[in-house]
């Protein structure tokens, strides 16, 4: 039998996570953790770039995970684990920081909008931002990286960072490639459908959170913008209506021509109530089973230790390697 290939991929436990988040990343982990040797990262030292408020972050971290493995990431089968738990990532981001140029990373897009966004904190881990996460995927070796066209920057980074080293030093590293899902829904703002959905949308009625309870999904869906046109079709001039349709269809795996005839003919509001109904029916276990691992911190702990030492053992395969490339003195065990 060939052997899997490795799938690594990290979210940020920097809070709330939107359907946006769920169709683009969460969803899709689900689907390919058997297909490859998967790995799932916590990248809770990718969220010290930007100032937390206290306790924040160990409360989204637990967050995180908890809805990892409600999605149906099983701790059994992917290595899932805190990146702060396997120090080979701060320490592989230190060497292959001795390889990238500043100018590689002040051009970066997210880092320009970040500085923007943070302007009272510009500091050098917001810069470094990408080294961290080239670290983290070149530590295990990984031939797959989902992400979305926002990360797609940062893994070009990774990639030439892997070959510039494999160049000076000799061999060391896999070169990924993305992976960038057919199809993947692309989810707007419900109030401002030209926008992308955002959950630091300061209207809490443009978002659907993944901690949403059925009445507030529904209520969302029913004030969503749409047109006075009264028809249901996917269509440039239709922002609003199209991206009901594109919700609508990630939710229930239909086409957006199957939608088009199902509400064929119907009213917008009985249109926005089944889209409602369909995103609530599956959310809803979604939240319901993550608040139940939540409340056993214990469990969660434990996945977490198992998942670090499956973790680093791959990890540190990679960093003594690289170690010993650059020239540094081997540590002689006593
Ligand atoms: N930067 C990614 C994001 O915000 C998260 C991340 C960190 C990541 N390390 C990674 C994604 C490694 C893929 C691979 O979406």
């Amino acid at each position: 039998m060939e052997e899997k290939k490795t799938l690594f991929s990290a979210v940020q436990p920097s809070g709330i996570l939107t359907i946006g988040n769920y169709l683009g990343a969460l969803k899709n982990f689900k689907k390919l953790q058997s297909d490859y040797n998967s790995i799932f990262a916590l990248a809770d030292l990718h969220t010290l770039t930007v100032k937390q408020e206290t306790g924040a972050l160990k409360k989204n971290t637990y967050e995180l995970l908890a809805l990892y493995l409600a999605c149906g990431l099983n701790p059994e089968e992917s290595v899932i684990f805190a990146q702060s738990h396997v120090s080979a990532h701060a320490e592989l981001a230190w060497i292959l920081n001795t390889i990238t140029y500043p100018g590689e990373l002040s051009r970066m897009t997210q880092f320009k909008d970040k500085s923007q966004k943070h302007a009272d904190n510009i500091n050098m881990g917001l810069m470094d931002y990408p080294v961290l996460m080239a670290s983290d995927i070149l530590l295990y070796q990984t031939d797959l990286v989902p992400i979305g066209a926002d990360q797609k920057q940062h893994l070009e980074l990774s990639r030439d960072l892997a070959i510039r080293f494999n160049n000076r030093f000799g061999e060391t590293f896999k070169v990924p490639d993305g992976y960038f899902a057919k199809n993947c829904a692309r989810v707007m703002s419900l109030s401002e459908p030209e926008r992308k959905m955002s959950k630091s949308d300061p209207n809490l009625n443009s978002f659907i959170s993944m901690d949403d309870d059925i009445d507030t999904i529904i209520r969302k869906f029913k004030r969503a913008v749409t047109d006075s046109d009264n028809r249901i079709v996917y269509s440039e001039d239709k922002k609003g209506i199209s991206n009901l349709l594109t919700i609508y269809c990630a939710f229930t795996d239909k086409t957006i021509e199957e939608a088009e005839k199902e509400f064929d003919g119907q009213l917008y509001g009985a249109f926005k109530l089944k889209v409602g109904e369909a995103v609530a029916e599956k959310i809803e276990p979604i939240r319901l089973e993550k608040n139940r691992l939540l409340a056993n911190k214990d469990y969660l702990d434990d996945v977490l230790s198992s998942g670090a030492i499956r973790a680093e053992r791959i990890a540190y395969r990679t960093l003594n390697k690289v170690y010993k490339k650059v020239g540094l003195v081997p540590k002689k065990r006593v």
